[in-house]
């Protein structure tokens, strides 16, 4: 008798010991594949019966018809990867507010949610301020106002073939400051039209900025100074490009030494603000970033004074002395942004889908990409590449997307010459990704496009490329009204 019942006892134990492994086991296998592979247990099905042509990010695609296209999470996350796309977009998007002289330990608040530490100098409060919905913010300057989403880079010749900032100031203006601290200088643009003609009579103008600094902190300028504006270019898809591997880059600027357009793409090689190794840069309107995660942290670095572990000083320079005692956020060994802040904004910017393509069957919008092909436009805005294989977020690999970009640098011609930036000259730019292009207007409310908002619609964008891209612009002046028109559906197809 009670042996019997021991071992029916000492059966059940193993039943329920087999039941609690298996279910173990099974939340691991859930758990690593959903985690390594970026992929929840939701359908795709939106992406498997949809045209190909539509999923410009592959994968990261997203069928969003709302007034946010370009700050989505792609769909069928796993629930860890959504829980730090989150966290990321609430760092992306609340402001920072100035620092309260202590450390989030200090005051032991949760460094996941702290958002202090703003300055002392800096040209916006956070991310979204200038990377509006994801996108780019409008500059409200064209009627006076503070220059918004932008920023003035400087620099002078350092008499040795290189550049440097002015002396008594940053490469990178700062317009705003902490009370009691006196903000660098404000910028301001003076705009001048340039009126041209199509041969078919039609005309066109084009406003040419002429840049002027006003209220400086740290005396004049030196004459020979080069001012130049950059704004805030759109986040979304960066994961994608991210992914894509260096070799496929280095492959288009080959491929483009033998151009019959004279298109010659060439790549930027920047410093790894982490390693100190000389890498491959692509992000950024000069390609002078390499990775989301240095863009990340030297963007709240440069554009907000919020210190990381990447920037663990406060930048004040030497004689800006306001600067220097001004109250922080945090400590170089403690830094404003914490570690996790920066992860997460990391994932964040990586995870970033891409809107679909829209119109594929207007025959107009398919007229428009057939001249788009014909005008060799897509020797630089290359339509179809393929994402490599070791991106650490594996369903960011072996995606095939449509970004219109090679992400090498052009040179653009004399009308829209900068400031050189790593090996970048001062007119070469980086191909700008034309994904989701066709949604500024819905997402941001306008459609002022280059490196400086100069263009105030995808025309004027065009009539601007010069340089290497003199042929295939002529080849879109030389067309027919309609023609030109079709091809503007195209790009707003994007
Ligand atoms: C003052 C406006 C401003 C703020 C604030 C700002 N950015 Fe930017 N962002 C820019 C500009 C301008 C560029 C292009 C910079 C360049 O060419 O050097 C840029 C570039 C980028 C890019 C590269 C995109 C591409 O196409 O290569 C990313 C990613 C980015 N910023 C993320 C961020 C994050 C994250 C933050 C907040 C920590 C931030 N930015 C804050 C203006 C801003
Ligand atoms: C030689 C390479 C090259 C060719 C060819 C070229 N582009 Fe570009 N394109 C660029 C670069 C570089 C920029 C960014 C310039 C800047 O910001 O000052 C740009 C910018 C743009 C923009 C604005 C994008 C934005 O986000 O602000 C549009 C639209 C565009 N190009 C469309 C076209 C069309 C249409 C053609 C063909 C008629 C074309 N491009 C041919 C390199 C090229």
């Amino acid at each position: 008798m009670k042996t019997a019942s021991r071992n029916r006892r000492f059966s059940l134990y193993l039943t329920a010991l087999a039941a609690a492994c298996a279910g173990l086991g099974y939340a691991w296998w859930t758990v690593h594949h959903a985690w390594r592979d970026g992929y929840g247990d939701g359908d795709m099905s939106w992406h498997t019966q949809a045209d190909p042509r539509a999923l410009s990010g592959g994968d990261l695609t997203v069928f969003h018809e709302g007034f946010m296209p370009f700050g989505q999470s792609p769909n069928n996350l796993p629930w860890q990867y959504e829980a730090i796309f989150e966290a990321g977009d609430g760092v992306f998007d609340k402001s920072f507010i100035p620092g309260d002289g202590k450390t989030a330990s200090q005051i032991k608040t949760d460094g996941g949610t702290r958002r202090r530490g703003l300055g002392p100098l800096f040209n916006a409060s956070g991310c979204a301020e200038c990377h509006f919905r994801d996108g780019r913010v409008e500059r409200p300057y064209v009627g006076g106002g503070e220059m918004m989403g932008m920023f003035l880079r400087l620099s002078v010749p350092d008499g040795k073939g290189g550049w440097k900032p002015p002396d008594g100031y940053h490469h990178q203006l700062h317009d705003r400051a902490l009370a009691g601290v006196p903000a660098e200088g404000k910028g301001h643009i003076d705009w001048e039209e340039v009126p041209g003609v199509f041969p078919d009579g039609e005309t066109w103008s084009l406003r040419k900025p002429n840049f002027r600094i006003s209220d400086l902190a740290h005396g004049p300028l030196p004459t020979d100074t080069v001012i130049e504006a950059r704004s805030a270019p759109p986040v979304h898809g960066g994961g994608l490009l991210e992914a894509i591997a260096d070799g496929t880059l280095l492959a288009h600027a080959e491929r483009q030494k033998n151009d019959p357009d004279g298109v010659s793409g060439k790549p930027n090689y920047v410093t790894d603000p982490e390693t100190g190794q000389r890498v491959l840069g692509r992000f950024s309107l000069k390609a002078n970033e390499t990775s989301l995660r240095a863009q990340a942290a030297g963007a709240a670095f440069n554009d907000m004074g919020i210190t990381s572990v990447i920037h663990r000083k406060e930048g004040c320079l030497p004689h800006q002395k306001e600067c220097a005692a001004a109250k922080n956020g945090g400590t170089p060994e403690e830094p404003e942004l914490t570690a996790k802040q920066l992860d997460d904004l990391t994932i964040y910017l990586q995870l970033l889908a891409v809107p679909a393509r829209r119109n594929l069957d207007d025959p107009v919008a398919q007229r428009g990409e057939e001249l788009f092909k014909q005008a060799r436009c897509n020797a630089c805005h290359v339509d179809t590449v393929q994402t490599g294989d070791t991106h650490p977020i594996e369903r960011l690999r072996r995606q095939t997307i449509h970004p219109y970009s090679d992400l090498l640098l052009h040179d653009m011609g004399p009308g829209l010459t900068g400031r050189p930036d790593g090996e970048a000259t001062a007119q070469e730019w980086r191909t700008p990704p034309l994904w989701g292009i066709g949604l500024t207007q819905r997402s941001n409310h306008h459609t002022n496009f280059l490196h400086d908002q100069r263009a105030r619609n995808l025309q004027e964008a065009i009539l601007w490329h010069d340089g290497e891209a003199t042929v295939a612009k002529g080849r879109f002046i030389g067309m027919k009204k309609e023609d030109r028109a079709a091809l503007i559906r195209f790009l707003e197809s994007l």
